[in-house]
Order: C-alpha cells, then structure tokens, then sequence
C-alpha cells in the first residue's frame, strides 16, 4: 500500500530561495516553513552561494529543484551530473530532489529550456527506465514534475495526467504537481485542468508549486513573475482536497518583489485550506477553475510577449 506523500513529511509553505533575498533571511530569519533551492545555482559553487546556503539550511528545511536532468533526452544520463546533485543533497540534507518531465537537448547540444516529450508508450519506457536508474543513484527521494508547454506532438497517445500517472506508479517515484503549469498548460492545449488533478495518483504527489504566469492573449507562458490567479488556487484547492495536504512552494523568478510580498503570496494558501476545512462537504468549484481563458486573466496582467522562461533565469541567478 502507497501512503500519503509516498511516506514523506509535510513541509508546509515554502518559498524558491532565490539570491535577492539572501540579505533578508540572513538578517530576519523569516519564519517560512522551508526553502527550495535550484540545485544548479549550487551544485558548481564554492563561494558565497553556498556558505549562505549552508546558513539558510541549518535553520530551515531544504529540498532541491532541478532544471538540467534531461530525463526524456535520448542522449545518455549524465553521471557527473548525477553526482553533483548526489553530494549537494547530502551536504544540505535535502528531503528530496526535483525535476520536470522534459528534454533540455540532445546530442549534446542544451537549449536552456525545458522541452515536452511526445506522450507514447515508447517514451513513457524510455522514461521509466532513466529514473529507475537516477533514483539508483541518488539515493535520496526523487520527483518529477508536470511541465507547461506550448506545443503538444500529433504521434502523442494519450493525455499528460495519465502520462505522469503511468509513470510515477511504474518508476515508483514522487510527483510534483504544478498546479499553474496544469493550469497554463491546459489553455494553451484546451483541457480540462480539473480532469488533470483528479486524475493523477494522489498519494504519490509529494510537493505542489504555485506560481505567477503571463496572459499574452492567444496563449499563456509560464513566467513566474507575479501573483497566483484564482483558477490556479482553485485547482491548488482541489488537489489539497485529494492529497490531504502537500509541501506547497511558492516560486518567483522575474520581477521578484521584496521577500515579504513572496512569502505573503504562499501564505494565501492557508485560506484556501481553512476555507475548505470550514466547510465539511468540500464541494470544490470546479466551474471557476474552468471559467473561460479569456476571463480568467482579465484582472491579472495581459502583457507583452517577450518574456523569458524561468529555466534561463537560472543562469541569471548563479553568482
Ligand atoms: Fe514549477
């Protein structure tokens, strides 16, 4: 029998440890329930990144979050990097390690970004097969999460939910649901985003994300540079409902505000959790999470197009 969260703890609500904020906590020492760092801004530095790292995770709960591991690539897993992530899980006692489900290249080439998989029973082996082999090695829980995308392939065979449900149960792995991607992903490809998380395995979804993205009118991207939009917390409710709660992290990575306004952002999820224990029947709202595209982000920001992705953003962060 599967237990919740695959038998791992409930970290609360935390926030993406970004460096613009490394003065704050430092000084303040926020109560935040926990921080989940970006393994790469790390995993190559013996500077200052790391000896405020070292800081941070003594007072604070830390997983790591991974934007290089490939795991849909053809090319060959790359074990040095696999290693790197091994050791810096240890030296910061990291709960668990994450990825998303994507390619970032191929023959060697990486494209900084972090591509979809065609959804086939050939690609699902294929993936199945690499994460047995990293959880061999790492030896620390690993999860992956659902990605947001923009374009989907025609050989596809099936939907993502049932995609990362196959998945998780055949690898034995953790799931990451992002709620936002679902939510992006499912008006970009016109789905039913409440279908998505009723869907997959809950007792296998160790850790939600939330996070901002950017109306850009005909499409959505996944930009992580402003506040939750109410469809969004309206899924992160249902899934609380169906997973009896989650490590929730909170990620900001463009146009990060002053700390306290991100950690008030993850904060906000406490209401849509009391509001629901409030009320015994749980009935979800189903049909505000699937209001229309067009309304959904009319009081948020409809904004120019040109926008970065948050994996190149990384790059930006490493000092
Ligand atoms: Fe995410």
């Amino acid at each position: 029998m599967v237990t919740a969260r695959l038998g791992h703890p409930h970290l609360g609500l935390g926030v993406g440890l970004r460096s613009v904020h490394y003065p704050h906590i430092l000084k303040e020492h926020p109560e935040v329930d926990w921080f989940e760092i970006i393994s790469e801004n790390y995993m190559d530095s013996q500077g200052r990144p790391r000896y405020v790292l070292e800081q941070i995770a003594e007072r604070y709960p830390i997983v790591m979050h991974g934007v290089s591991l490939s795991i849909g690539s053809t090319d060959p897993l790359n074990h040095e990097y696999l290693h790197k992530l091994k050791t810096l899980g240890a030296s910061v006692h990291a709960h668990w390690i994450s990825d998303h489900l994507c390619w970032t290249g191929v023959a060697g080439r990486n494209t900084h970004d972090l591509l979809p998989v065609p959804l086939t029973e050939e690609t699902l082996r294929h993936v199945v097969d690499r994460i047995r082999v990293v959880q061999d090695v790492l030896e620390r829980p690993f999860v992956l999460e659902n990605p947001s995308s923009y374009v989907t392939f025609a050989c596809s065979e099936m939907p993502e939910w049932e995609f990362i449900s196959r998945m998780a149960e055949e690898a034995d792995c953790g799931l990451l649901l992002d709620v936002n991607n679902v939510y992006v992903s499912s008006v970009n490809h016109d789905f039913d985003p409440i279908e998505y998380v009723e869907n997959v395995p809950h007792e296998r979804i160790v850790q939600c994300h939330l996070a901002g993205h950017t109306n850009c009118g005909t499409h959505l991207i996944d930009t992580h540079d402003g506040h939750v939009i109410d469809p969004v917390w309206e899924l992160y409710r249902r899934a609380h409902q169906l997973t009896g709660g989650m490590s929730t992290l909170l990620e900001w990575d463009a146009r990060i505000p002053e700390f306290p306004v991100v950690h008030a952002e993850v904060l906000k999820a406490k209401q849509h959790i009391s509001d629901e224990l409030e009320s015994p029947q749980g009935t979800p709202r189903p049909e505000a999470a699937k209001r229309s595209h067009a309304e959904d982000d009319v009081d948020n920001h409809i904004s120019e197009p040109v926008v970065p992705h948050p994996a190149v953003l990384v790059a930006a962060e490493v000092e």
